[in-house]
């Protein structure tokens, strides 16, 4: 194992992000449009490209670069298969929403077919079953407590008992005819048709604020705005709370992703565990041969301790089940929840209904911010949508919730405290060349990293979202907050949400 470990590619780079794109400008004046969007994930873009077809002036802005959030690094399934749901929501919802988000899922699905149909879009789309399996008992039992949900709500499925792998499963689920694809093949076109049609993108471009009033206004880190009829934050975590209280509602998981060549064919379908911690497989074409990606190690964010160690609790799998024969890529991402597992998709709040949301995929974006998009066009054209109800922001008041999001705040409230006390004892003299951590320089605490030129990046380790400790992933070299998940490059820059503002950078 220790031979394959030193093959693992250094720095982490999703497969996807191999891709031309074209880069777009920054906004630099004030601006007024019919409908903002923040942010170039699959839910902004899809949401543009559907308003700019209806005739909407769009403007899309984006932090970065588009398609380098989340949807950059997924696994890009398609399927309304998202883990073990169904019965779950049929036990908190009843039957009938839980079908709802049953067809949700089929629908985007659909919607992303007919749109790849239609526009001819190359990017390696295929119909794949999709198979869920148990290894123990206990979630044996829970496959088969879904296999009846998939029965009540006439789902296309069926059980099996084995999966072509050397893994030896209790029982199995299959839904027929899901699909997957290169996500970043299908949204490039998506942007294409979205600036044909008269949107229009702007990168480098942070939204930091909302200015509330008949008409909103994004306000900008530059100090300019844009004045819209409708907001869409598509940001992944809402870029603002408007007292939505979000941050205390959803939590943010991470999960790792190697991309493999391997010494056994991969028999096709697109298969999770339902045990944890979670073991996902799926294929993708590359040069005429197979590119396996072998994914799973979920963990709140920050929390993750050794974050290589996921990684190499993957390869373990990998050679297990597969043979690596060729490391060729290994990323990680995070996406969010929502304690009811149901996205928010829909105005902030029921005071302010021109500023929307969609969040809280629980790794299932493809399909539901696909659905959200949808949604969103819908609100926004005053169409009615049979999906409104299901995923509106304002069902807060639900027990189970209630319950939990008294256990998420906990969590939090105990990382806040954690964080401004522990004592860490290392000089930051005493890192190695590529060694971060947290130092104490003058008594304070202090973020450290050492780049491979030795040269000392020095930061505040206060998150600026809401004042929790950011702890150091190894793996991806950034700082991460284990609050609400937000994630800063080494030197302080932000690359995940919900902060918007950068890390303090100290001096020596
Ligand atoms: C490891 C992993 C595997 C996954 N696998 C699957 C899968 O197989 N199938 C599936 O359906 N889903 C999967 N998902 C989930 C899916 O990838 C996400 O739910 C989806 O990509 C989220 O899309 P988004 O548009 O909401 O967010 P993003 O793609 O993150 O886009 C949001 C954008 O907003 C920008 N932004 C943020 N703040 C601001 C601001 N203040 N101003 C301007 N711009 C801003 C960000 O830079 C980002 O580009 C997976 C997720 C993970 C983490
Ligand atoms: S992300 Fe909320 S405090 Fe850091």
């Amino acid at each position: 194992m220790s031979d394959l470990h030193t093959q693992m590619p250094q720095f982490p780079e999703p497969y996807w992000r191999d891709l031309d794109l074209p880069i777009y400008n920054k906004l630099i004046e004030d601006t007024q449009v019919d409908v903002a969007i923040v942010g170039g994930g699959i839910t902004g873009i899809t949401t543009g490209y559907l308003l700019a077809k209806e005739g909407v002036k769009v403007a899309l802005i984006e932090a970065g670069r588009i398609l380098n959030g989340t949807t950059g690094h997924t696994t890009a399934k398609i399927t309304a298969q998202h883990g073990l749901i169904y019965d779950e929501l049929i036990s908190h919802f009843g039957e009938e929403k839980a079908k709802l988000y049953y067809e949700a899922s089929e629908d985007a699905l659909q919607f992303i077919r007919s749109t790849i149909q239609t526009n001819k879009i190359e990017c390696d789309f295929s119909d794949q079953d999709a198979i869920i399996y148990a290894e123990s008992d206990q979630y044996a039992s829970k496959v088969q407590n879904e296999a009846d949900a998939y029965q009540k709500l006439g789902i296309n499925g069926s059980v099996i008992d084995s999966i072509p792998f050397d893994i030896a499963i209790k029982t199995g689920l299959t839904m027929h005819k899901q699909a997957q694809f290169h996500p970043l093949k299908y949204l490039r076109e998506l942007v294409k048709l979205f600036i044909e049609a008269g949107g229009t993108v702007y990168e480098n471009t942070t939204a930091v604020d909302i200015e509330d009033g008949p008409n909103p206004k994004v306000l900008l880190r530059s100090g300019k705005k844009i004045s819209c009829n409708h907001l869409v934050a598509a940001s992944h975590y809402p870029f603002c709370d408007k007292k939505g209280l979000f941050f205390a509602r959803m939590y943010v998981e991470r999960a790792y992703i190697l991309g493999l060549k391997t010494k056994k064919a991969f028999p096709g379908g697109m298969y999770i565990s339902a045990d944890t911690p979670t073991r996902s497989l799926r294929s993708t074409p590359i040069d005429g041969e197979d590119l396996v990606l072998v994914s799973g190690e979920g963990h709140k964010t920050g929390q993750g301790i050794d974050t290589m160690k996921h990684y190499r609790n993957l390869e373990s799998f990998a050679e297990e089940v597969l043979g690596i024969q060729e490391y060729m890529y290994r990323w990680s991402a995070q996406d969010i929840y929502t304690l009811d597992k149901v996205p928010y998709i829909g105005p902030i709040t029921d005071e302010q209904q021109k500023v929307l949301i969609a969040t809280g995929y629980r790794k299932w974006g493809m399909t539901n911010g696909t659905a959200a998009a949808i949604l969103l066009k819908d609100y926004i054209m005053n169409k009615e949508n049979k999906y409104k109800e299901l995923f509106t922001t304002s069902r807060f008041h639900s027990d189970p919730e209630i319950k939990k999001f008294i256990s998420v705040n906990a969590d939090v409230a105990k990382h806040l405290i954690k964080g401004k006390l522990e004592f860490v004892p290392k000089e930051p003299g005493e890192l190695e060349n590529d060694e971060g951590a947290v130092v104490m320089v003058d008594g304070q605490r202090a973020g450290a990293y050492k780049d491979h030129d030795g040269q000392l990046h020095l930061v505040d380790t206060t998150c600026t979202h809401l004042g929790c400790e950011v702890e150091w992933n190894h793996g991806e070299r950034t700082w991460d907050c284990p609050c609400h998940g937000s994630r800063y490059s080494y030197d302080g820059e932000v690359f995940n949400g919900p902060a918007t503002k950068p890390l303090k950078k100290l001096d020596m």
